[in-house]
C-alpha cells in the first residue's frame, strides 16, 4: 500500500478517541515527499475534540512546513463508506494545501480519492480579502 495511506492507517492508532470511540488518523505528505501524521484527540468537554486533518496540519505548520507545499493528504478510519473530513477540516486543508487530492481510506484498504475542491466547492479563501 502507498506508505502515506499506511501512515494515515498507523496514525489512527494512537487516537485518544475516549469519548466517541470513533478514531482517525491522517497523514499529509510534504511537496518533497516527506509525512507529518495526526490523530484525532478528543477530550472531556467534547468541543474541544481536534480532528486528524487538523493535528496533522497544525504540527506540520508549526514545525516550520510552509503553507501550501503539500501534495496530498489521507484519511485513514474504520468505516464501510469510507470516512471524508468534517468541513471545518476542509476550510483548513484549502487554508494551508489549496486544491490537493484528499485519499479517504479504511482498515480494509479500500480507498477513494476526491480533490479539495471537489468537497469544499466555492470555498471561502484570502482571495476574497482584497
Ligand atoms: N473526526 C476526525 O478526526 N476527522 C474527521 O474529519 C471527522 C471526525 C473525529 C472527531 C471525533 O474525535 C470523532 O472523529 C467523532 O466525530
Amino acid at each position: 500500500m502507498d506508505a502515506l495511506l499506511i501512515a494515515a492507517t498507523k496514525a489512527r492508532e494512537n487516537a485518544y478517541a475516549k469519548y466517541s470511540n470513533f478514531r482517525v488518523g491522517a497523514a499529509l505528505e510534504t511537496d518533497d515527499g516527506r509525512i507529518i501524521s495526526g490523530c484525532n484527540v478528543e477530550n472531556a468537554t467534547y468541543g474541544l475534540t481536534i480532528c486528524a486533518e487538523r493535528v496533522a496540519i497544525v504540527k506540520a505548520i508549526s514545525d516550520g512546513e510552509q503553507p501550501r507545499t503539500f501534495r496530498r493528504i489521507a484519511i485513514c478510519a474504520d468505516t464501510g463508506r469510507l470516512t471524508p473530513p468534517c468541513g471545518a477540516c476542509r476550510q483548513i486543508i484549502w487554508e494551508f494545501c489549496g486544491d490537493i487530492p484528499i485519499i479517504l481510506v479504511n482498515l480494509a484498504g479500500m480507498t477513494k480519492e476526491y480533490t479539495a475542491r471537489d468537497l469544499l466547492p466555492e470555498a471561502f479563501d484570502d482571495s476574497l480579502l482584497t
